[in-house]
Formats: structure tokens, sequence, C-alpha cells
């Protein structure tokens, strides 16, 4: 007789497990319906590794890894019922140049601090329009696309100059639902999203100031990725105004 997922994934989970296996399953999506964590229980993991990046325990990489495994776990239908994507699909207008920006509250959830550590908000686009390609300081941000296609680049802020960055081009792929991409200072620093669905949207945490031996300010640092070609694959990549990024990208 031909067991039932249900069986089947009760007499091979523990080997898989010792084997290794179980990101594969992860990632296949196989293993879904009876592992996926419920949304309050992995907001408060991702609480708990927040406060292990500010106290130091992660590094900014260590950090990016696990957020991206965490996010890759989520149970996509319930985190879009968290922070009511329909809502914000209805209420929200999208702009004809750039991103919606949405906050999130958190209230309703049980067990959570006050403080949670991190920002978060929804950005949405239309089809065509981007989150314009821009870097930070200091902070780790961790997107995971809640519905809709996108484009998304990334690049690695290689060196900083008075007028221009050097950039290294790190990921250029398409992102679907479900898709994560994380960045922090060291790793994928400038990430650039274009909707390439008639609507688009992207869940966003962000942790600023982890870092206290880094100066600066968190906010955008708006860059040209379209600049001079360099050796080694790198870039010269003016530093723009948010307006002119916009034009030009937006
Ligand atoms: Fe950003």
């Amino acid at each position: 007789m031909t067991p039932t997922r249900r069986q089947f994934s009760a007499q091979v989970l523990g080997s898989l497990v010792a084997y290794g296996l179980i990101e594969t399953l992860w990632s296949r999506d196989l293993l879904a319906d009876e592992v996926k964590p419920t949304v309050g229980a992995w907001l408060k993991d991702l609480v708990e590794m927040t406060k292990d990046l500010r106290g130091r325990k992660l590094t900014d990489k260590e950090f990016q890894a696990k957020m991206e495994a965490l996010y890759k776990k989520v149970d996509l239908k319930a985190l879009c019922s968290l922070v009511k994507l329909d809502d914000v699909e209805k209420k929200v207008k999208l702009p004809d140049n750039g991103a919606s920006n949405t906050g999130i509250d958190f209230k309703a959830v049980e067990g959570l601090p006050a403080d949670v550590g991190f920002g978060r908000q929804i950005f949405g686009c239309k089809k065509g329009r981007s989150i314009v390609p821009h870097g930070h300081l200091n902070m780790c941000t961790g997107f995971i696309i809640l519905k809709g296609e996108w484009e998304g680049k990334h690049y690695d802020r290689v060196e900083t100059h008075k007028e221009h960055y050097i950039i290294k081009p790190t990921i250029d792929q398409k992102f679907a639902a479900g898709g994560v991409s994380t960045i922090s200072d060291h790793k994928d620093n400038i990430h650039w999203f274009k909707a390439v669905s008639e609507t688009a949207y992207i869940f966003n945490v962000h942790v600023i100031g982890y870092d206290p031996d880094i100066k600066g300010n968190s906010g955008r640092l708006y860059v040209d990725p379209d600049g001079e070609k360099l050796a080694g694959g790198l870039v010269k990549a003016a530093k723009m105004t948010s307006e002119a990024c916009h034009k030009k990208y937006g």
C-alpha cells in the first residue's frame, strides 16, 4: 500500500535531518503543510535573531543567512493575512513613480515585546516601476515577496568616494512570491527591485544601527549602477539624489 504523505513524512523526517536534506525539502516545499511554524512563532524567532544581531552574538552576515532561512520557512499566506495585504491592495494607491510604503502594526500578535527591534513595511509597485537602486549604512534588511513578480538586482558596495561608489554586481534574478533577499553593510548592500507583474508587493524588515562602530545615517544612499565598467567586474556608480534616481529608475 502507498503510504500517505503524513506517514511518509513521519517515517523519513528523522533520517533526512541526519543527512542534512531538510533544506532541500524546505526549498521544494514538500513538507510545508506539516512543519511551517505559525506566523506568531515565526515573528518571535525574528525578534530573537534581531536581539542577537544587536547584542553582537551574530555578525551581520550570519544574521542575513539566518534571516533568509527563516523567511524561507514562513507560511506566506499567513504572513499576507497578518500584514493585511488585502487591505493594502484596496486602500493604497500605487504611485506612478517609485513605490508605495505602508507601515505594519504587530500589536495584535500575542507575546511580542512592545519594541520588536526592527522596522517593517510593505512596498508596492505598479508594473515597470521600481524600488530604486540604493544602499544603506548600518542597516540589515530582509525582503520577502508577498505577491507578484520582480526583477531584483543587488550589488556589494566595495568602496565609497566623494561623488561615487565602486560597486560589484552580486544578484540579478527574477523574484516571485516567497522569494527572499537580505542586505547588510558587508553583503549585497545595494538593492533595486523593479515590478514586472501588473502589481507587486514586498514585505520588508529593517534593523537600523546594529553596529555602533559604523558611523553615518541609515537612510537611503541613492546610486546609479549604470556607470563606467571597471576591471574585475566592478562598476563606478555615481551618487544620486532621490529625485534624480527616481527620475531615471522610479
Ligand atoms: Fe533599502
